[in-house]
């Protein structure tokens, strides 16, 4: 079991695992203010739908003790300013506003900054139960030895710990049936060759790393059970947003007989969005994609940067959240799925 979480409440601050350093250097920064939790979220200090939501959470709560603190009467003034520019932090990930609506319904309920800051632990601590419960169903699905490929990072630092793909694959292992993960190296920032070739080693799980051209090749010369990933916005039809690449992979996966599962919370699951036509892809810097950490290595010529790309439900194989499995999602499907256990 990963003891690796990127996040760490300390009642008076939080404080995040700088996830742009690694695997170089393991440097935790500490943030007293909703402002510099915005800028830590836009500047991927922070990433991973799940953790992105988490530390929004605890950014409600700084910005609440604040406001309050400032003005008893005016505190919601500034305090909405703030909410909005936390919800721009960034536009893919339905986790933030998830996390974010949560706290502003116990907001609306007048409740203490103590139960506030309640509310944002609780948060914290269900996501690493919901991502182990996705590992034991992800788990359950995939039978006899298998090899998989996953896609950026849905590992422990991309959610309170544990992960959600890297969850399913870490239950594999536990199982003693994972033969090999392999990790796409995820361009143009690089979280599958930094963050889940490092976590995945940490913890002794066999890993090898592949340049993201390399997936169709492998499927066709190596033996490929499954692709696993997660997801950043899944809307009503079982569409997945996820990380730029992934539809790709999951074109590749169908055309190979390789099953292909996304491994995501309820919170990633967004009702208000009827496909994925209607899911606000971001698009960053060129610069990202022009160069490697800064330095300069495209000629002279303009970039497209969308970070996420949309993968059609039809070549989704299984869903799987804390609640248990979705197999070939749709819109009934779905909707039941968010329906069980209410
Ligand atoms: O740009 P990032 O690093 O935030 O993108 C992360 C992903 O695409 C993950 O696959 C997704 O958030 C699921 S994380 C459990």
């Amino acid at each position: 079991m990963s003891e690796i979480s990127p996040i760490r409440w300390k009642a008076t601050h939080l404080e995040l695992l700088d996830q742009r350093l690694l695997p170089g250097e393991v440097v935790w920064l500490k943030l007293d203010d909703v402002t510099t939790v915005a800028k830590a979220i836009t500047d991927m200090v922070v990433r991973g739908a799940p953790a992105i939501g988490v530390t929004a959470a605890y950014g409600v709560v700084l910005a609440a003790r604040y406001h309050r603190q400032s003005s008893a009467q005016h505190w919601r003034r500034g305090f909405d300013q703030d909410m909005q520019l936390l919800a721009a932090a960034r536009p893919t990930a339905i986790n933030l506003k998830w996390a974010i609506d949560r706290m502003l319904q116990r907001v609306e309920q007048n409740v203490s900054d103590a139960e506030l800051e309640a509310e944002a632990i609780a948060i914290h601590q269900e996501d690493v139960a919901a991502c182990k419960a996705m590992g034991d169903y992800g788990a359950a699905l995939i039978e006899g030895d298998a090899s998989i490929i996953t896609h950026c990072n849905a590992g422990a630092l991309a959610t309170a710990g544990y992960g959600t793909a890297l969850g399913v694959i870490r239950s594999v292992f536990h199982q003693g049936n994972l033969v090999m993960a392999y990790a796409d190296e995820t361009r143009p920032w690089l979280q599958g060759a930094r963050l889940t070739a490092w976590e995945l080693a940490q913890d002794g799980i066999p890993v090898t790393l592949i340049a993201d051209s390399a997936a169709s090749h492998l499927m066709s010369t190596k033996h490929i059970d499954w692709v696993v990933v997660g997801s950043d916005r899944i809307a009503a039809n079982g569409d997945v947003a996820n990380k730029i690449g992934t539809y790709q992979l999951a074109i590749c996966a169908r055309h190979h007989g390789v099953k292909f599962m996304v491994a995501a919370p309820t919170s990633t699951i967004d009702l208000d969005v009827a496909s994925g036509a209607d899911i606000p892809i971001e698009e960053r810097a060129a610069e990202e994609v022009l160069g490697v950490f800064g330095t300069r290595i495209a000629a002279d010529v303009p970039a497209w940067n969308p970070a996420f790309d949309v993968t059609p439900a039809s070549l989704v194989d299984f869903i799987v959240t804390e609640k248990g499995v979705i197999e070939s999602p749709d819109k009934q499907k779905i909707a039941a799925h968010m329906r069980q256990g209410e």
